[in-house]
C-alpha cells in the first residue's frame, strides 16, 4: 500500500476550515469545502452555507472560503452590514491582486480554468476590463482579437494543460504576460499521484465528488492506472476488487480530512487481511501511526528544509512536506533576500500556530548556531566580536552575533567610564566572563581584552628589547635619581649619571617631561621588569671631538665652575672643563685666583692647548685680554709667562677631577627609588 505524502487538506483548505470552526456560528458563502462530512460537522457547530450574499441575513458573520470571492460580493456583504471573516487562500488572494492591477493598467485578463468554478469567478470579479476564462483549445480560438493579455491559472489547473493553452494563446496574442499561479500544493499532489499510479495495480482517490482538484486527481490516476476508483468515504471501498498481490495506491484531494484518509487506510488493511490473512503480514504496519509517519512528523525545535511557495508582505509560506504548510513571519527571516522556489532551512517553532499553520523561524537557527559558537569560544577562551547597542543601568548591552550581551560598566575599559553612551554603535572585542546556558544570558568584558592586549604588547616589547640598541622614547617622569622614559609601552630608567657626559645636579637640567629622546638600552631585567637606559651614550663624548671643536687659538665662552690655588676650571660644555692657570687669569700677577674670577663667572677664554688623551685643555683669560688691549692699542702690561703645561705638571690631580664622572651602573638606580 502506497499512501501519497501530499494527501488531504492543503494549507489553504485547512486554514479555511479552522477559521470557520473558530468563527462559528457563522455563514459561509458557498460550502467551505467540497466534502459533505466536513460540511456536516461544521453545520453541527452552527456553520451553515449560503449560495449568494442575497441569501445571507443582514449583520451576519460571513466566512469567505479559500476560493475567495469577487469585489462585488464583498460590497454586497458590506452593504448588508455583515462582519466578514476572510479565509481566502493567500495564493488565491495573490491572483486577485494580479487581476486588479491588470485591470487598472488596461490589460485584458485570461484565466485558464473552469469558468463556473467559484475560484475563477472570484478572480474574474476583480477586473473591470475585458476578462475571459478558457479551458479548451476551442475556448482560445473563440477569443476576440487581443493585442495583449495577462494569463493566470486556476490554482488547481493541471500544469500540462496550462502549458498547452499558453502556447496556443501566444500564437494569437502578440504581447502575452503569463503568471505561474498553479498552486504548488496542487502541482506536487498531481505529480505524486502520477508516480504512484504508474506503480499501483489499484488506485484509490479519496475526495468530495464536487471537488475540482479531487476530480483532476482521479482523471490523472485513471490515465495511468485503469483500476482507479474515486471514493468519498471509506464505506465505498467494499465494492472494490482487490487481489493479494495488488499494489494499492491511495491519494486524497485537498478537501479530504485526515480522518477519512485514515479510515480508508484502515479499511484497506481489513480487506487485505480478509483476502489473505497469512501472507503480507507487513500490511499490518499500515496502521494509523503508519499513516501519521507517512504524512511527515514534525516537532518544535526541529530543523527542516522547505521550499518557499509564496511571499506576502508579512510572511513567507514554506512547503515543508507536512500536511500543513509552514509560515515564516518576515521578522523571523534571517534575510529578506528570499524568493519563491528557494529552499530554506527553518526551525519549527509551533506545529500549530492556532490557525492551522506550522510556525517557522529562520532566526532561531541563526541564534542557535550563534549561541553554540559563543559557547565554544568561551570554552576555548577565545574572544568574540560585538557592537554596543544600548546603555543600561550598570553597563552596556551589546550585540554578539545577534545575542544580547551585558557588559558591566566596570568591565568596559581600563579606566573609569563616565559616559557609557559613547560605546553605543562601537564595534568591540569581548571576553565572555559569565555564561548562563539555561537562561541564555551572557556577561562579557572589554576590559579583560584590553588587559590581555596590553600584556601581549608588553611581552612583545620585552622580547624585542636588545641591549646596546638605540630606541626612541618619551620622558614620562623625573626623579632625583633619574628620568623614566617610555620606550613604546614599557618604561625604562635613565639614571642621573647616564643623562649627560657632564655633571648633572638634577635630571631636569638635561631633559623635561614629554620630551622625545633617543636612548640606548644598557640592561634588561624581564623578571624584575627593569630596563636601564642611557641618554648620554647617544650623545658624542665631548673629549673625542674636543680637538676639532676647540682648536688652539680659538676664543670661547665658558663658566667658572671651580677654583683652586693654581687656577680656575672653566666649563666649556657639560663634561668638558679646561684650566685657566693662575698666571693666565689676569693681565697682571695676582695673589690668588679669586682676585680675577669667581665660581659662576662667565668668562671669555683662549684655547692654549688641547690634549684629548690626557683629557686636558689649557685656557687663558689673559691672552684674550691682551688681544683686546692690542686691538685697542693703548695698553702697557707686565706679563708673567708661565706655560700652561707647567701648570698642569705642578698640579695633576685637579685635572682628573675635570674628567667625566665615573659611570655608576644605572640598573641600581630603581632600588634607590
Ligand atoms: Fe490554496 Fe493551493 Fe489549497 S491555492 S486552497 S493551498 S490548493
Amino acid at each position: 500500500m502506497i499512501l501519497a505524502r501530499h494527501a488531504g487538506f492543503c494549507f489553504g483548505v485547512r486554514r479555511a476550515v479552522e477559521t470557520a470552526e473558530r468563527a462559528a456560528p457563522a455563514t459561509t458563502l458557498g460550502p467551505i469545502i467540497h466534502n459533505p462530512q466536513v460540511v456536516g460537522s461544521l453545520a453541527a457547530m452552527g456553520v451553515t452555507s449560503a449560495q449568494a450574499p442575497s441569501q445571507i441575513p443582514d449583520g451576519a458573520r460571513v466566512v469567505i472560503r479559500s476560493h475567495g470571492i469577487g469585489r462585488a460580493a464583498y460590497r454586497a456583504l458590506e452593504a448588508k452590514g455583515c462582519s466578514i471573516v476572510d479565509a481566502t487562500c493567500p495564493f488565491v488572494q495573490r491572483i486577485h491582486d494580479m487581476a486588479r492591477s491588470a485591470s487598472e493598467s488596461g490589460m485584458p485578463l485570461i484565466v485558464i480554468g473552469e469558468r463556473e468554478h467559484p475560484e475563477v469567478q472570484g478572480i474574474l470579479g476583480w477586473t473591470d476590463g475585458p476578462a475571459f476564462a478558457v479551458l479548451t483549445d476551442e475556448d482560445v480560438d473563440a477569443l476576440p482579437p487581443l493585442d495583449q493579455a495577462l494569463v493566470v491559472a486556476q490554482t488547481t489547473m493541471v500544469q500540462a494543460r496550462f502549458d498547452a493553452l499558453c502556447k496556443r494563446l501566444s500564437g494569437r496574442i502578440p504581447k502575452l504576460v503569463v503568471r505561474a499561479t498553479i498552486c504548488t500544493a496542487t502541482r506536487d499532489r498531481q505529480q505524486e499521484v502520477a508516480d504512484i499510479a504508474r506503480r499501483a495495480d489499484v488506485m484509490i482517490v479519496v475526495g468530495g465528488r464536487q471537488s475540482a482538484n479531487s476530480q483532476k486527481l482521479y482523471r490523472l490516476a485513471s490515465d495511468l492506472c485503469p483500476r482507479t476508483h474515486f471514493i468519498e468515504t471509506a464505506a465505498e471501498l467494499d465494492g472494490i476488487e482487490i487481489s493479494p498481490s495488488d499494489t494499492i495506491g491511495i491519494t486524497a484531494g485537498a478537501s479530504t480530512p485526515d480522518c477519512i484518509i485514515k479510515e480508508v487506510v484502515a479499511r484497506m488493511n481489513d480487506i487485505e487481511k480478509k483476502v489473505n490473512p497469512e501472507e503480507n503480514p507487513e500490511l499490518e504496519v499500515m496502521s494509523e501511526e503508519a499513516i501519521d509517519k507517512t504524512i511527515v512528523q514534525i516537532r518544535p525545535g526541529q530543523i527542516i528544509t522547505g521550499k518557499v511557495e509564496m511571499i506576502t508582505d508579512d510572511e513567507v509560506c514554506v512547503n515543508i512536506g507536512y500536511k500543513s504548510d509552514g509560515i515564516v513571519k518576515k521578522s523571523e527571516l534571517s534575510s529578506t533576500d528570499v524568493k519563491e522556489g528557494d529552499e530554506i532551512e527553518v526551525e519549527v517553532v509551533k506545529v500549530n500556530d492556532g490557525e492551522g499553520n506550522v510556525l517557522l523561524s529562520q532566526k532561531n537557527i541563526i541564534n542557535r548556531k550563534a549561541w553554540e559558537e559563543i559557547c565554544a569560544k568561551e570554552e576555548a577562551g577565545e574572544f568574540v566580536e560585538g557592537v554596543g547597542k544600548e546603555a543600561v543601568k550598570g553597563g552596556l548591552l551589546a550585540d554578539v552575533a545577534g545575542i544580547r550581551t551585558f557588559i558591566p560598566a566596570s568591565q568596559l575599559s581600563l579606566r573609569y567610564v563616565e559616559k557609557i553612551d559613547e560605546f553605543v554603535g562601537q564595534p568591540m572585542t569581548l571576553k565572555i566572563i559569565e555564561i548562563d546556558k539555561a537562561k541564555k544570558r551572557i556577561v562579557a568584558s572589554r576590559k579583560a581584552v584590553l588587559m590581555a592586549e596590553e600584556a601581549e604588547k608588553k611581552k612583545k616589547i620585552w622580547e624585542n628589547l636588545e641591549v646596546g640598541s638605540v630606541v626612541k622614547g618619551v620622558v614620562r617622569r623625573l626623579a632625583d635619581f633619574g628620568a623614566f622614559v617610555d620606550i613604546g609601552g614599557v618604561d625604562g630608567l635613565v639614571h642621573v649619571t647616564d643623562l649627560s657626559w657632564g655633571r648633572v645636579k638634577h635630571p631636569s637640567d638635561v631633559v623635561s617631561v614629554g620630551q622625545e629622546i633617543d636612548v640606548k638600552i644598557l640592561n634588561v631585567d624581564p623578571e624584575r621588569e627593569r630596563i636601564s637606559l642611557s641618554y648620554k651614550q647617544t650623545q658624542p663624548r665631548p673629549w673625542t671631538v674636543a680637538g676639532e671643536k676647540y682648536p688652539v687659538g680659538s676664543v670661547v665662552e665658558g663658566k667658572v665652575v671651580r677654583i683652586t690655588t693654581f687656577g680656575a676650571f672653566v666649563e666649556l660644555e657639560p663634561g668638558l672643563d679646561g684650566l685657566v692657570h693662575i698666571s693666565q687669569c689676569a693681565l697682571t700677577r695676582i695673589a690668588k685666583v679669586e682676585d680675577a674670577v669667581n665660581v659662576g663667572d662667565i668668562v671669555r677664554v683662549k684655547v692654549l692647548d688641547v690634549n684629548t688623551e690626557a683629557k686636558r685643555i689649557s685656557l687663558s683669560i689673559r691672552e684674550v685680554l691682551e688681544d683686546e688691549a692690542l686691538a685697542s692699542e693703548d695698553g702697557q702690561y707686565d706679563i708673567d709667562e708661565i706655560p700652561a703645561e707647567e701648570a698642569y705638571a705642578e698640579e695633576a690631580a685637579p685635572v682628573e677631577e675635570a674628567a667625566p664622572v665615573e659611570e655608576a651602573p644605572a640598573e641600581e638606580a630603581p632600588a634607590e627609588e
